[in-house]
């Protein structure tokens, strides 16, 4: 488990170790999503940037990343950043992690 469903509200970011990896979770319009936590213009934690709509800032340089996707949308960051499928079941969070 990421993190309890109720720790997650609307339009908000959260980070959390996933089996000792950072993960950010979101709840989008209702739904979550995972992606790594981890900035891949410098070292950065996304869960301590601004999420706007579907994007999320970057606290340190203001990269945005389209958290569905984790496609860049504005520079520094180059590289997108990598996302996990996510989802929810008797109030708990999950994220799962490629092998
Ligand atoms: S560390 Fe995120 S934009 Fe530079």
């Amino acid at each position: 488990m990421a993190a309890r469903s109720g720790d997650l509200q609307d339009g908000s970011v959260l980070g959390a170790d996933v089996n000792g990896v950072q993960v950010a979770l979101y709840r989008i319009d209702g739904t979550v999503h995972a992606t790594s936590n981890i900035c891949t213009h410098e070292v950065a934690l996304l869960s301590d940037g601004y999420l706007d709509g579907d994007c999320i800032e970057c606290p340190l340089h203001q990269a945005v990343f389209h958290v569905p996707t984790g496609e860049v949308r504005s520079a520094p960051a180059t590289e997108p950043i990598l996302t996990y499928p996510a989802k929810e079941e008797a109030d708990q969070i999950l994220v799962e992690l490629p092998d």
